[in-house]
């Protein structure tokens, strides 16, 4: 007879019942299966107390992470104009899943909330949210996808209205990482490097490399449609009149060559499959001049999957949703930048879950011959 999936062991098989530790003849509890389950509705919720301003409107209240819970969902139904019975539903799962404060039916920001769920909160993920998994339908059609080796609705198909609200979602943690970076590659130390960022987005590795060195020039790619988020936060960031904005697509925009100290491929080798990621760092190699330096930032699984299983799913969102999005590992991309050319690769993470290979263009063997000051 079939039994039943209870998250939690049963009664009938704990130590206590039959007097000696569990052992593996008996039934693991079906807590990790519930888990998945429950994924969806716990996105859901969050995406929904997002979209109707439960933390902004808890944070104007007064709910601050630190002070007893005080707001009670009557009131915090009023302010949002919602029904309070659904409200307090909705409340209480995200109690359950960590991302509220509730003691004795009042509800509070905890530091998680008020940190990364408030518009204004230090490292607001607020507009991440909600376009990071792409396309929902991709994911309900996950199967089809996998029997086809194609999904249903590639983001190719307008590339620019998935990419628009991702890169502003993801411009804050991608510019810390950038500027974090520093402190291993010294880039700062550079007189006045010129810098080529190749599916820029908001081009936080640009603006970090610009901001730390007054010289320095960049040339700033992507899409028509998104590189106006570029024009933005280049402007926002003070960089703009050091940029010159190239839009189009990356594998076929005129790029002069051996002319930049730095190219960066920030986060778009895995949705370009081996062959395409290949062919753009072979494009930075040749962009870069002699010592160049490669900075390519991206998800990579590690030896075994399990060991980095944020990079497997980025990666999976990326195959969910692309046409040759795949989840890209740290020893294919070291091939990949080895077969191209380039030496003294390191790997390097700035910023928790962000890693980043750099790797140079070496001087031409002719060059070295040379004496010194006149290659
Ligand atoms: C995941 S975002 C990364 C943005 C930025 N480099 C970063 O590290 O935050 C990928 C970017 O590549 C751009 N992109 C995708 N395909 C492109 C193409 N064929 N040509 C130019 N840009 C492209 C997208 O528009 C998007 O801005």
């Amino acid at each position: 007879m079939a039994d039943s999936p209870y998250p939690e062991l049963k009664k009938s098989h704990v130590p206590e019942r039959v007097g000696r530790p569990w052992t593996d003849h008996k039934p693991p509890p079906s807590a990790p299966v519930w888990a998945v389950i429950g994924g969806l509705g716990s996105f859901h919720v969050l995406v929904a107390a997002l979209e109707l301003g439960v933390f902004d409107a808890l944070a104007n209240l007064g709910a601050t992470p630190g002070i007893p819970p005080a707001v009670i969902a009557v009131e915090l139904a009023d302010e949002l104009g919602v029904s309070a019975p659904h409200l307090e539903a909705l409340l209480d799962s995200l109690a359950v899943l960590g991302l509220l404060e509730r003691v004795g039916g009042r509800y509070g920001l905890n530091d998680t909330a008020a940190r990364y769920l408030t518009t204004d909160g230090p490292a607001s993920m607020a507009s991440l949210v909600p376009v990071a998994p792409g396309p929902l339908d991709n994911w309900s059609r996950l199967a089809e996808t996998i029997r086809n080796g194609r999904p249903a609705e590639p983001i190719e198909d307008d590339p620019a209205e998935f990419y628009r609200p991702l890169v502003e979602g993801t411009f804050t943690t991608m510019l810390r990482a950038a500027t974090r970076a520093d402190l291993q590659l010294c880039y700062s130390a550079m007189a006045g490097p010129r810098v080529l960022d190749l599916g820029a987005g908001g081009a936080p590795w640009a603006i970090a490399v610009l901001k730390a060195c007054p010289e320095a020039t960049a040339v700033i790619n992507d899409l028509d449609g998104v590189i106006e988020i570029a024009h933005q936060t280049t402007a926002e960031h003070g960089v703009a009149d050091r940029c010159d904005f190239r839009p189009g697509n990356f594998h076929t925009i005129e790029i002069e060559p051996e002319a930049y100290d730095i190219a960066v491929l920030g986060h778009v080798c895995r949705t370009e499959g081996p062959a395409g990621a290949q062919r753009l760092i072979a494009r930075a190699w040749e962009a870069l001049r002699p010592d160049g330096r490669l900075l390519l930032a991206d998800y990579f699984v590690a030896p075994e999957p399990q060991w980095s299983p944020h990079s497997v799913l980025m990666g999976m969102t990326m195959m969910a949703s692309t046409i040759n999005g795949f989840p890209i590992t740290a020893s294919q991309v070291a091939e990949w930048l080895r077969e191209a050319g380039f030496e003294h690769l390191r790997l390097i993470e700035p910023i928790g879950h962000q890693y980043l290979y750099t790797a140079t263009k070496p001087r031409r063997p002719d060059a070295l011959l040379q004496p010194k000051g006149t290659q």
